[in-house]
């Protein structure tokens, strides 16, 4: 039987997922014997801090632990979440109605979707942007629709450009800052006009604030849910993943808006059956220990930043220094398309980037490098950059 051909028509405009094809590449050169400085996925080498491994721990002893447990994730974490935006944010949250913990904050994104769209709805998502925005929308059948980021507005969208248009069919606007791939940042200002603008129109906004602990030189970046009217027409995700460097343990969450949340929640009472106990104990720790621990982090990646940063900038990179996230965002000299650049980067020098284009095409032109490695890797990839840039 060819199964490819039962398949549901809306897998026909599935992409591949770009983090997969980068994946496949990078194991192909490991399996050739290359030695790989691997700048693909943003996965940071760190590991995960020595108390919230304790917390996992007895809780995995614990029998308690080992159950099923419920979509709506346990009321202490739920309540460690909100202290967390309390602290963190000014943003008061009620735990049972605000608050719905995540397997990660790529299943709630991708699963919004299914929540608020139905086929021929539109969902306003950036570009460039992260993939899942996409991924998501098109699985519930609905039909991205594309804003432009763009340098010389400072990776912000033209809100004013975007309410030109018919936006009668859009149902949601995804928007993420700190921003992957492009390291921008956004201010308070502008995510009080976000919310207006969703306001006007009835959209709701879904603010993805995953990289709001990588900051750097002190300056933090906001939440979403700060600005005027935002608990009324938007939820934010967060994850624990690049805060507390607990990528691999899937734990994110949902918050915001009530009605919203507890639409999320239905859909995911039909999909899960919430995260393994032992991961929400240890994100309990995550939330409620000491954050001081977090400088650390901060400071080594902005080492790491500012080495690398310099260093393609001196090669014709032009790249900005981020004031968040660990990426590096940067421009390919000359009108090489990326896809070829990190194919060529990969085949010539070992060092794994991701082409700007596979995050949109106003992507195409850049690329982007997770600075997940040590400074010691970092220096040599540049150097074997160089040595290909001739
Ligand atoms: C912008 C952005 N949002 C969300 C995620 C998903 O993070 P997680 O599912 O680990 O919480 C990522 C992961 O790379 C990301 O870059």
């Amino acid at each position: 039987m060819d199964t490819s051909a039962r398949k549901a028509k809306r897998m026909a405009h599935l992409p591949l997922y770009l983090m997969d094809e980068v994946v496949r590449l990078k194991n192909q050169a490991v399996a050739r014997g290359m030695d790989v400085i691997d700048l693909g996925v943003g996965d940071p080498d760190f590991p995960t801090p020595q108390h919230i491994l304790a917390a996992a721990h007895a809780a995995l002893d614990d029998g308690a632990s080992h159950h099923y447990s419920s979509f709506r994730g346990l009321a202490e974490l739920r309540r460690a979440f909100a202290a967390w935006y309390r602290n963190r944010f000014g943003v008061l949250l009620d735990p049972d109605t605000e608050v719905l913990p995540l397997i990660g904050s790529k299943e709630g994104i991708g699963h919004i979707h299914l929540a608020f769209v139905d086929t021929g709805d539109e969902v306003l998502i950036p570009d460039p942007g992260y993939p899942t925005y996409q991924g998501g929308t098109i699985l519930a059948g609905g039909t991205p629709r594309y804003y432009p980021l763009r340098a010389d507005t400072g990776w912000l969208p033209d809100l004013g450009g975007i309410e030109r248009q018919d936006l009668r069919r859009v149902k949601l606007m995804h928007i993420n800052y700190p921003s992957n791939p492009t390291t921008a940042t956004a201010s308070p200002e502008f995510f009080d006009q976000v919310a207006a603008f969703g306001m006007r129109h009835n959209i709701m906004i879904c603010h993805d604030n995953a990289y709001s602990e990588v900051y750097f030189d002190g300056v933090r970046p906001p939440s979403f849910l700060q600005a005027k009217d935002a608990m009324q027409i938007g939820i934010e995700f967060h994850s624990l993943s690049k805060t507390f460097l607990m990528t691999g343990w899937r734990i994110g969450v949902a918050v915001g808006r009530r009605d919203t949340i507890a639409a999320l929640g239905e859909v995911k009472s039909n999909y899960d059956t919430g995260i393994f106990p032992v991961v929400q104990r240890a994100g309990v720790a995550a939330l409620t220990g000491d954050q001081s621990l977090l400088e650390g982090m901060r400071r080594r990646f902005q080492r790491r930043r500012d080495l690398f940063v310099d260093g393609l900038n001196r090669l014709g990179y032009a790249t900005e220094r981020p004031n968040a996230t660990f990426y590096a965002w940067s421009r390919i000299r000359g009108p090489e398309p990326s896809a070829q650049f990190a194919r060529r980067l990969l085949d010539q020098a070992g060092v794994v980037v991701t082409p700007g284009a596979g995050f949109g095409p106003c992507g195409e032109g850049y690329f982007r490098a997770a600075l997940t490695v040590d400074e010691g890797r970092l220096a040599e990839a540049i150097e074997r950059i160089r040595r290909v840039s001739q």
